[in-house]
């Protein structure tokens, strides 16, 4: 089944380490497009990585007293870490910090330049720090950023331009022409009307007011502009301007650049016209999705909104991150992450509908046969459920094409649900009972079983873990069963093989104390401060929120209800099954110390912490973590980059001191 390349990218990421459900969004749907199309027979080359240079990076190592490598270095090894947590299979990391990139996209400005298409010239306008954007006066909106909302610097200086302007009619044409190329469609008219229609002006392409960034070859006071530098990063990664383009060759022009929808004026009108000028193929598709939101709520503790990744996929799976990204957010639109949503989600649609269709059928084949029974001649709705499943297969593929990733996995559901209630219909309880129903018996549990992997080779693409737990526990190893060819006729499950009911693989859980001990984890593992210098803005998008939180006043009264004391943690162990939590016995002069539960176990080893003076929430009301009943919390301050530290007095003070 040798089909076509199929090259797809991530935006780099801005390494600002607040890591969120959101960050995870455009990776895990890249991540689903590409295992979907190794499987199909492509040949994939998924590319993402991380965008180090500009002013933005340069202020945050500075406000964090290191130089710039060791800034970055730590917080891209955070999100390799990341990727790796949630199965990310990415071909290859590109850093835009790496020399052979910066090589190359010295040789690509030269060579505008000696085109033509940069010119040198003084820019006078605004520049939003955060996105990194020029605008015009007319284009702010009261004065701001028109994508992000926060505060612009008029700023002045020589400048190179590229001339986006020559490129009015090619972009216009691309975008006219092709209905395909930026989707969804709605996007397309709002590119159309708001920047392409209103006429392409030429675009400032270096900066001299600071230094982090790839030198100008001929003028070295110049830095390139972040933009260009990044966006140059899909061509650099498989050699272009290198000394190896053999995978360039191979795998250019991308057929998809998959981002959220504020980065699309970036790739559908600025980056085809980059690659016009250097008279390079153009992408297939450009795909601006959805973001998600926090509601309007956009302090996290005081909705228990507890995002980090780590977090979630620690406690509940990857694959649960996974699927609530790529079921439960419509692709294209905004969707709303709450850990209410996240938790009944898991509890109906993983818990429910997959995980008690496998373990129920598997537990009723090992009790009536032992082993996959026997099909047999259609009965009943046998044919529905048949049909069902041989549509699945075109039906996903046709969808991850568009893509429409949510819609794909809704396809997938139809199924299981489906299949459920064939369970129900068939009652193979009830033919079990009658010896002359053993036949019939033996078909309906045929069914089911094929269904079950039929499901759990197309879910390889989207849950990873999960699909391979089940083909695991139907006895089939990677191979022929396991592909999407055997998916081309009814059947391809042997009977007589043996099937094993392992672990459930979603254990129930009970909704009301889950969301408390992620209130509580939100409260013991982070205060956060205002981010000065980095990302410090004020819109909705879940990793614009976080590390933002804007306190409302309290008054006197309110600061005095909190029972702050001083505590000697007289041990500390970690706490079983997570990397993230210490359990540690506090002394708070009460004669017998405390029990307090912190999300520290990645910042301290137990007994970095022992013989220390902390500051305990006293008065906190006690909470259940991972079955410890935590009588406090211990204050912490945590930065932009993801570093932690525990808050001691200065001096030693009696334990159980008031702290005042
Ligand atoms: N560095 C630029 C991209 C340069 S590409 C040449 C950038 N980086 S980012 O870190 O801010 O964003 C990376 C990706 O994550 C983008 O697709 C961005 O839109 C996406 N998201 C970040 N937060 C998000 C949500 N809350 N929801 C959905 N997607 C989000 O932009």
């Amino acid at each position: 089944m040798d089909k076509d390349k199929y090259y797809i990218t991530t935006p780099i990421y801005y390494p600002s380490g607040k890591w969120h459900i959101g960050t995870c969004y455009t990776t895990i749907i890249c991540d689903a497009l590409a295992r979907f199309k190794r499987l199909d027979g492509y040949d994939v080359f998924f590319l993402t990585g991380t965008d180090e240079h500009g002013q933005k990076i340069q202020k945050a190592a500075q406000a964090a007293g290191k130089s710039e490598k060791e800034y970055l270095d730590n917080i891209v090894g955070q999100l390799r870490n990341l990727w790796q947590v949630l199965g990310i299979s990415y071909d290859k990391f590109i850093r835009t910090t790496d020399e052979y990139h910066k090589r190359a996209v010295q040789k690509i400005f030269t060579a505008l330049y000696e085109k033509g298409d940069i010119y040198k010239n003084e820019y006078e306008g605004w520049y939003c720090v955060p996105c990194e954007s020029f605008w015009t006066k007319s284009q702010l909106v009261d004065g701001k950023c028109p994508d992000c909302g926060r505060e612009v610097q008029l700023t002045k200086e020589e400048s190179y331009f590229f001339r986006l302007s020559k490129y009015q009619k090619v972009i216009e044409k691309l975008l006219e022409d092709n209905p395909t190329f930026l989707m969804p469609r709605s996007r397309q008219n709002e590119m159309i009307n708001n920047f392409i229609k209103p006429g392409l002006q030429d675009l400032c392409v270096s900066r001299t007011t600071f230094d982090w960034g790839v030198q100008v070859p001929f003028d070295t006071k110049h830095v390139v502009y972040v933009w260009l530098d990044a966006l140059f990063n899909y061509a650099t990664a498989l050699g272009y301007m290198g000394d190896d383009d053999s995978l360039f060759r191979k795998y250019w022009p991308a057929d998809v650049h998959m981002m959220a929808k504020e980065i699309i004026r970036f790739h559908s009108i600025i980056w085809p016209a980059f690659l016009a000028a250097l008279d390079l193929p153009l992408p297939g598709k450009v795909f601006g999705h959805g973001w998600i939101m926090f509601g309007s709520d956009k302090m996290s503790k005081s909705k228990g909104n507890v995002v980090d990744p780590f977090i979630l996929s620690d406690r509940y799976g990857a694959d649960a991150l996974r699927y609530y990204i790529l079921r439960v957010v419509p692709f294209g639109q905004d969707g709303v992450y709450s850990n209410e949503m996240f938790v009944k989600t898991r509890n109906s649609d993983l818990a429910n509908t997959l995980g008690n269709l496998v373990s129920r059928t598997l537990a009723m084949v090992n009790q009536y046969f032992g082993q996959v029974p026997e099909p047999c001649e259609d009965e009943g709705t046998d044919a529905e459920l048949k049909e069902l499943n041989m549509r699945l297969y075109d039906k996903v593929a046709a969808l991850m094409d568009e893509p429409d990733v949510s819609g794909a996995m809704d396809a997938i559901w139809e199924v299981l649900h489906r299949a459920n209630k064939y369970i129900d219909e068939c009652e193979p309880w009830a033919l079990a009972k009658d010896e002359s129903k053993r036949t019939r018996l033996s078909g309906v549990l045929y069914n089911l079983v094929e269904t079950i992997r039929r499901v759990a080779v197309l879910l390889q693409a989207f849950m990873p873990d999960t699909a391979a737990k089940i083909l695991t526990s139907l006895g089939i190893k990677d191979g022929e069963l396991s592909g999407f060819s055997s998916l081309k006729q009814w059947g391809a499950m042997p009977a007589g093989g043996n099937v094993v009911k392992g672990e459930p693989l979603f254990a129930r859980l009970d909704i009301n104390k889950e969301l408390k001990e992620l209130d509580a984890i939100a409260a013991s593992v982070e205060i956060k401060g205002d981010v000065k210098g980095a990302d410090n803005g004020e819109d909705k998008r879940a990793d614009k929120a976080e590390g933002v939180m804007t306190v409302d006043s309290i008054n006197i009264e309110d600061f005095e209800k909190i029972d702050l004391r001083v505590g000697t943690v007289v041990d500390s162990k970690r706490v079983e099954k997570t990397d993230k939590l210490l359990c540690s016995q506090i002394d708070l002069g009460e004669g017998k110390p405390r029990t307090v539960v912190s999300g520290i176990a990645k910042y301290y080893a137990p007994e970095d912490i022992i013989g220390k003076q902390v500051i305990v929430v006293a008065n906190l009301k006690p909470v259940k973590l991972r079955g410890i009943l935590s009588e406090g919390m211990v204050l912490c301050a945590s930065d932009a980059e993801g570093n932690l530290t525990l808050i001691t007095p200065s001096k030693g003070i009696a334990s159980g001191s008031e702290v005042r």
